[in-house]
């Protein structure tokens, strides 16, 4: 037996059903997925730089308190005379808190946006992998930057160091991981690896957006972005350490 269907015509308007739900769409390339994750790589790319030259500086510690201090005092006198006293230093400072606030809102955004796209969870757990990777993401970012907060406080003010503000950099930096607060080196040591996990993973996400990460080089750029978390990670602990195991005094 065969039934025919009756078929509107091809060019009907097709209306929404009335109370139908209305979805508001942000337009525009920052609106979109994409702009996003460029967003998260650009200003995920700043922050790398700045980790780098961080951690470098860092080092000079293993040359002396008088080594580290005139770094430290380099950093604030940057262009001068042109440029007057922390000016330049200042509007680095502005530059890396507004690539936190802006990889913040894209990390957030795209989350919320992955949330609404799928309301009803897989019935199906997700792999192992991608949803430690999401914790390790999510947790992992908030962490690190409860852990700057804490490091603000600790060696750039000085309100929870032995040696309070009015010291030297150097000298705030060795009381700070004195031996006897062993548990301030601890806390350095899950965030800074901490941060080598996220930086993994978030190096890693970045050359997949640039459309780099294609079949023949997907070893090379997954090992790169593990040899960059990797050096940064020992490069960051081996001055709380030298100095909480007395190498450096
Ligand atoms: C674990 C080893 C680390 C040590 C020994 C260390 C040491 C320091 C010191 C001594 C300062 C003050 C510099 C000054 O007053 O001239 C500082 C500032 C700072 N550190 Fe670290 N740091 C470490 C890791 C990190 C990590 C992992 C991050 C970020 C995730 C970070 C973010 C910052 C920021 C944002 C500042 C303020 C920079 C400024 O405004 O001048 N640090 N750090």
């Amino acid at each position: 037996m065969t039934a025919t269907i009756e078929r509107g015509s091809a060019t009907a308007p097709v209306t929404a059903p009335k109370n139908a739900p209305t979805r508001k769409r942000s337009s525009g390339f920052l609106g979109s997925s994409n702009g996003k994750k460029v967003v998260m790589a650009v200003t995920g790319a700043v922050m790398v730089l700045f980790l780098v030259l961080h951690m470098l500086g860092n080092l000079k510690i293993f040359f002396g308190r008088d080594s580290f201090n005139e770094y430290a005092h380099a950093l604030r006198t940057l262009l001068e005379p042109i440029a007057p006293y922390r000016t330049v230093l200042t509007i680095l400072e502005i530059g890396l808190v507004a690539s936190v606030v802006l990889h913040m809102w894209a990390a957030i955004s795209l989350a919320r946006r992955a949330g609404k796209a799928r309301p009803v969870k897989y019935v199906a757990k997700k792999s192992q992998a991608s949803g430690y990777t999401t914790h390790i993401m999510r947790f992992g970012g908030l962490t690190i930057l409860l852990f700057v907060i804490w490091h603000l406080l600790d060696l750039t003010f000085g309100v929870v160091n032995p040696k309070g503000f009015d010291s030297a950099p150097a000298d705030r930096m060795i009381a700070g991981f004195d031996a006897s607060r062993w548990w301030v080196t601890l806390i350095y040591l899950v965030a800074v690896v901490m941060v080598g996990l996220h930086l993994r993973h978030g190096i890693w996400s970045a050359f997949q957006t640039l459309g780099w990460a294609n079949r023949t080089r997907y070893k090379a750029l997954k090992a790169g972005a593990g040899l960059v978390s990797a050096v940064l990670v020992i490069g960051f602990l081996a001055p709380p350490l030298a100095i909480t195991f007395g190498v450096v005094k």
